[in-house]
This record gives C-alpha cells, sequence and structure tokens, in this order.
C-alpha cells in the first residue's frame, strides 16, 4: 500500500516523491510505503489550511465540535481495526494498542464538549457603564509533529483541541508510524471535515518539520520528541517568534518507601517500566528504594520479570512487543554496556534476542540493573527501552532529591501507605505528573500532560491546558457610558 499525503481534502500523487518502507518491528514485514514530501507539500498543504481557516473559525464552535463527536464514533467503531494497525506499525502489545486509541476516543469526545465551553471569562470593570470579559480566539494554522510511540493518541491531544478552537493543521506524523495518519485522514474525510481544515503530509522532520517551523502562515507548533529536537524546534521556532508547545523526554522514578505494599509496587513497576517495551515518555526507568526493603522488592522484581513474554504484539498471551527498530536496540544495547561499565550490577536480562523466531524483529528483555549510582548515565539519561535501574536510598527526603536530580520532570510516583510521605512527596517531586500507588504511567486525557525542566517549556497536552496553545487570550472592553471613561483615572466618579 502506498501511502498519500492529504492536502485540501484531496489525497494527492507520489509520483515524483522518493518513498520510505513502513515496517512492521515484529518481523520486517514491510506494511505499507510512505513519501517523504518537500516543500513543495508544505507550501500547499499551509496555503490550504490558510484559505479554510478563516471560515473555520466563524463556524460556530458546537459546530465544529460535531465533526468531533463524529470523529469519536467513527474511532469507536473502528477501534479494533486501528489497533490491528497500530501493533502492526509500532509493535506495542494489542492490549495497548486498543487502550491508545481508546485515549483517541476519549479525547473526541472530551474536545467535542469544549465546543460548549471554551469558557472565557466576564468581571466587573472599575469604571461604570462599563462591561469587561475575554474569551478565546483561534490562533490560526498550527503545525502538528508527533511522534511513533503512540501515533494515534498523541496526534488527537493535539489536533483536537486545535480543531474546536477554530484552527485548521497540517499533521506531520513519524515516518515510522504514518498508517494511524493515513486512517485518521480517511476518517476526516468521512466525516466530511472541510477541505483545508486538516491536512496531513508525510514526510521527514528535516525537511518537513523544518518547512513547517519556517513557514510564516504557520502560528503554532505543538511537538513531542525527543528533547534533542525540541530544543532544536524551540531555537528555530524562537527566531520566527512562533509559539512552541514541547513535550520531550523523562527519566521517570517510582519511589518505593519500607512501609510500602510491595507486591502493589511490583506490579505498578513492572506495567510502567516494561509496557510498550518502555517506550513511553513516562516509562518508569528508575526504581527509588528504600534500603530496608530493596532486597526483598528485587527478589519479587525478578521473579515476576521470569513470567513476562515477549513476541509479537498481535499474540494477546504476548506482555512485551519489540522496540520500534535496529536503531532503538542499538541504543539500549549501547547503554546496558555502559551499565556494565559503570559498575551497576546487572539484576535480570541485558540482551537483545537474536534466534529464531525473534530473528526478523527488533526484541529485548525486559532489563534491570541494581546498585545504580545516582550519578551514572544508566540513571540520568533517558534510554527510551525495557532497562529499568534500581537505586537505594535511605529517608523520603533522598528519595525526592535522587527523583529530583535528572535533567527531566515528566511523571513520578511513591508508593508508600503514609499519607504524611505521601502528602510530603506530591509537593515536592519536580514532575509534571505525580502517582501515588500506581506507577509512571496511565496519565488520563482531561488533565494537564507535560512536564517540567528539560521535559517542556511551560505548555501542556490534554485537559483545558491544551486549549491554551491553541488559542489567543482576548480581553474586550465595552464602554456603554457614551462618554470617554479612562481606566485608572476616573475611577472617583
Ligand atoms: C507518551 O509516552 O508520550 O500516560 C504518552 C501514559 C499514556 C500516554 C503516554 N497515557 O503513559
Amino acid at each position: 500500500m502506498e501511502l498519500q499525503n492529504f492536502i485540501d481534502g484531496k489525497w494527492t500523487s507520489n509520483d515524483e516523491l522518493q518513498t520510505i518502507p513502513v515496517v512492521n518491528p515484529a518481523n520486517s514485514e514491510q506494511l505499507a510505503s510512505v513519501p517523504l514530501s518537500t516543500k513543495q507539500q508544505v507550501e500547499e498543504a499551509v496555503a490550504a489550511a490558510k484559505k479554510a481557516q478563516k471560515s473555520w473559525a466563524l463556524t460556530p464552535a458546537p459546530k465544529r465540535a460535531d465533526y468531533l463527536y463524529e470523529i469519536g464514533h467513527k474511532l469507536k467503531e473502528k477501534k479494533e481495526y486501528l489497533a490491528q494497525i497500530l501493533t502492526k506499525e509500532m509493535g506495542k502489545v494489542i492490549e495497548e494498542a486498543r487502550g491508545e486509541v481508546q485515549e483517541g476516543v476519549d479525547m473526541a469526545f472530551y474536545m467535542a464538549g469544549e465546543g460548549r465551553r471554551l469558557f472565557g471569562e466576564t468581571t466587573p470593570s472599575e469604571l461604570a457603564d462599563k462591561f469587561a470579559m475575554s474569551v478565546r480566539a483561534p490562533i490560526g494554522v498550527v503545525g502538528l509533529i508527533t511522534p511513533w510511540n503512540f501515533p494515534i493518541a498523541i496526534a488527537t491531544w493535539k489536533s483536537f483541541p486545535a480543531l474546536v478552537a477554530g484552527n485548521t493543521f497540517i499533521w506531520k506524523p513519524a515516518t515510522e508510524t504514518p498508517m494511524m495518519a493515513f486512517e485518521m485522514a480517511k476518517i476526516f474525510e468521512e466525516v466530511g471535515l472541510p477541505a483545508g481544515v486538516a491536512n496531513i503530509v508525510f514526510g521527514a522532520g528535516s525537511t518537513v518539520g523544518t518547512e513547517l517551523i519556517e513557514h510564516p502562515d504557520v502560528k503554532v507548533i505543538s511537538f513531542t520528541g525527543s528533547t534533542e529536537t525540541g530544543s532544536k524546534i524551540a531555537e528555530l521556532g524562537g527566531r520566527h517568534l512562533k509559539k512552541i508547545s514541547l513535550e520531550m523526554g523523562g527519566k521517570n522514578a517510582v519511589i518505593v518507601m519500607e512501609d510500602a505494599d510491595l507486591q502493589l509496587a511490583v506490579e505498578g513497576i513492572i506495567w510502567s517500566a516494561f509496557g510498550t517495551a518502555g517506550q513511553r515518555c513516562t516509562a518508569c526507568s528508575r526504581v527509588i528504594v528504600h534500603k530496608d526493603v530493596k532486597n526483598k522488592l528485587e527478589q519479587m522484581l525478578v521473579e515476576e520479570i521470569s513470567k513476562l513474554t515477549i513476541g509479537d504484539g498481535l499474540d494477546p498471551t504476548i506482555k512485551i512487543g519489540p522496540v520500534i527498530n535496529g536503531a532503538a536496540l542499538e541504543k539500549i544495547n549501547h547503554y546496558v554496556q555502559v551499565g556494565k561499565q559503570e559498575g551497576a550490577t546487572l539484576l535480570v536480562g541485558g540482551k537483545s534476542l537474536t534466534s529464531p523466531p525473534f530473528n526478523k524483529g527488533f526484541y529485548f528483555e525486559p532489563t534491570v540493573f541494581t546498585n545504580v549510582k545516582n550519578d551514572m548515565d544508566i540513571a540520568q539519561e533517558e534510554i527510551f527501552g525495557p532497562v529499568l535501574s534500581i537505586i537505594e536510598v535511605a529517608s523520603l527526603e533522598e528519595a525526592i532529591e535522587v527523583n529530583n536530580s535528572v535533567k527531566f520532570g515528566l511523571s513520578s510516583s511513591i508508593f508508600s501507605q503514609d499519607v504524611n510521605k505521601i502528602f510530603k512527596a506530591q509537593r515536592d517531586l519536580d514532575t509534571g505528573i505525580v502517582y501515588v500507588n500506581a506507577g509512571t504511567t496511565g496519565a488520563e486525557i482531561h488533565l494537564p500532560f507535560g512536564g517540567t525542566k528539560g521535559t517542556g517549556n511551560g505548555h501542556r497536552d490534554s485537559g483545558q491546558a491544551a486549549l491554551d496553545v491553541y488559542t489567543e487570550w482576548k480581553s474586550i472592553y465595552v464602554d456603554y457610558s457614551g462618554k470617554l471613561q479612562r481606566a485608572q483615572i476616573d475611577t472617583e466618579n
């Protein structure tokens, strides 16, 4: 299957474009080919989005929301079909793929509800016979750049608030997982979204991404991906005074205190460290454990890990699917070697699986290092794979300090039964998301998603906060006194 760009409501031909294969990471089977678009396709898409934006912005918000309700219903109807494709192109196990599509359904209905809210404020004026209010105004054409690890959910976190707020968009999905975007474009077409409102341009970040960031008619860029790429986007976008919303890396920790329910902690750690083969921004890659329970926790972890099944995620008995590609496998392998050289103790795992039936895919064993020192690279850098580091501490204060010592600040978690420790931790953990007695993954779509420090630049996906990315605040004063009233001066009258 040859995927095509979706520009101005039409599927465009790829005749002049170079294409690259889309590969199933479970077995290297080619699923499709995706075009590498150029500046020309970006320009066409931006022109279409610009043309469509005026009338889209003038369409009443509840009417815009009606399209989102339709999209939500379509996503729900096609949930199993989409989940199967998602597992094939991304590798995550089928149960997680269904969960990811559900995240898109949830976001569609949540943001559709915004069509009848999009609340601004009314407030008294300091002057008589004067009215004061604020409204959210759409910004215009927005550019969305999305990663391969959540190819549908993250796209809905960005495109749905953009749409309901009256913007039009150009979406550049990751080249590893374009089939989800292709399926979304079909849904946009099926629900009859006006031409030009939603455009999808496939291609590399260095061409399509850069063109979007530099194009004067694209006013907002929302990006999820690596901190390295995000910083470059911020730099380039900054020069053009763009609004840049970034959601980047994580080095998320689960803290296990001496009074924790250890069985629950083990379940939470395994789910958030090895789910999606560790390829979530929110994945747990550190366990910060109190010295009194370290040995016991390690024993329990090793035992549970031995039960995890690895393989093609389409098989419902499999718990850990492949990682995305050979480059990811190499990076994970590299960090495992670094961990050994740094003197950490390899407790379990540590190898890629190279013999049949795994040799055609990209599989890595769930891996745990213990006796990890906080200044080791494996304790500080994002590995984005199924590799966990255990760090021992002697107190809650030390645990919080270790948690906060990394350059990222996305998600954190504490397992404890002590309400005092829990409240102290939720206050002092320097992350955008904190979990209590649950792992570091599993954000719900109606709360803000994002993080502090190297994880972001102050913006958030999801929840009401997402609307701040795609709207400008406009403050409106209506003076009905019929005379000149000067603010701050004529207030005595
Ligand atoms: C991501 O890894 O970028 O909270 C997104 C979670 C999911 C989303 C993860 N709902 O783990």
